[in-house]
Order: C-alpha cells, then sequence, then structure tokens
C-alpha cells in the first residue's frame, strides 16, 4: 500500500522522467539536424534510458497497489546555441532530477514506507552516474573548440556508446 501523498509525488516523478526522456529527444533531433549523428545517438540512448526509468516507477506504484495516473508531458526546448549547450542543459536536469529523487527519499522515510526508500535507491545511485557522465562530456569543453576537430571527435566518440 502507498500513501496518497506518496503515490502523488511517485507520478509526479514519473511525468518527471517521460519529460528527460522528451527533452533529451528533442536534443537528440537538434543534433541530427545539424549533422552530428554521434551525438544524436548518445541522446537517443539517454532518452530511451529516461523512459525505462519512468516505466521502473510506474510497475513499482502499480505493485504496490497505487494508481498510476500519467499527466500531459510538457513540450521540451526545440532551438539550442551550440552542442555545449545541450549539455549544460542536460546537467541542469540531471541535478534538477536528483533534488526531485531525494525529496521523495525524504517522504518515504518521513511515510515510514520502507519498501519505497529501497526502490528509491536505485535512482539515488543512479543519478550518481548520470551526473557523472555529463560532467565527464562537460570537461571536454575545456580543451576543445567548438567549431573544430574537437566535436567530430566527441561526435565519434558518443556515436560508440552502447
Ligand atoms: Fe531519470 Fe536522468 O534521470
Amino acid at each position: 500500500m502507498l500513501s496518497e501523498r506518496l503515490e502523488k509525488e511517485l507520478n509526479s516523478q514519473i511525468n518527471k522522467e517521460f519529460y528527460a526522456s522528451y527533452l533529451y529527444l528533442s536534443m537528440a533531433a537538434y543534433a541530427e539536424d545539424i549533422g552530428l549523428e554521434g551525438i544524436a545517438h548518445w541522446f537517443r540512448l539517454q532518452s530511451e534510458e529516461e523512459y525505462e526509468h519512468a516505466m521502473k516507477i510506474y510497475e513499482f506504484v502499480n505493485e504496490k497497489g497505487g494508481r498510476v495516473v500519467l499527466e500531459a508531458i510538457d513540450k521540451p526546448q526545440t532551438e539550442y546555441k551550440s552542442v555545449k549547450q545541450l549539455f549544460e542543459l542536460a546537467l541542469e536536469h540531471e541535478e534538477y532530477v536528483t533534488d526531485s529523487i531525494n525529496k521523495l527519499v525524504d517522504l518515504a522515510i518521513a511515510e515510514k514506507d520502507h519498501s519505497a526508500v529501497v526502490f528509491l535507491q536505485w535512482f539515488v545511485e543512479e543519478q550518481v552516474e548520470e551526473e557523472d557522465s555529463v560532467n565527464s562530456i562537460l570537461d571536454k569543453f575545456k580543451f576543445m573548440r567548438e567549431d573544430g576537430m574537437g566535436i567530430l571527435m566527441l561526435n565519434k566518440d558518443l556515436g560508440s556508446r552502447e
């Protein structure tokens, strides 16, 4: 059983994960349009991961006897100033999601819902990885010009993500 409040916040997290999936797909479409297919590939995989995150919570809410209620997904940004901006916004979004997950853990603890606390630990760890992977890509921008070979190397590198 889920408390009403936790059910509501988990539903809200489902929406945030779907939004993240949509946002990363929008970033993939932008990268594709400017001819950077490797970067587009990276964002498409990122988008799929976010879909899986949403579905993980969807399944948990159902397993706990709660009710999944899907809300509208906001329109993501479609125009970007640069490739670097894609990753800056991705990091900003991951930090926002980390904060949201932390608040969910706080709520699960306050509600003494131990199964939710355990379930959410996966997301706590995942957020460390997500922020780290975007941060390590952003680090590379310190050493390259956006119109140079560096961006083509990054495109090739990210295109090999499995
Ligand atoms: Fe599901 Fe990247 O947060």
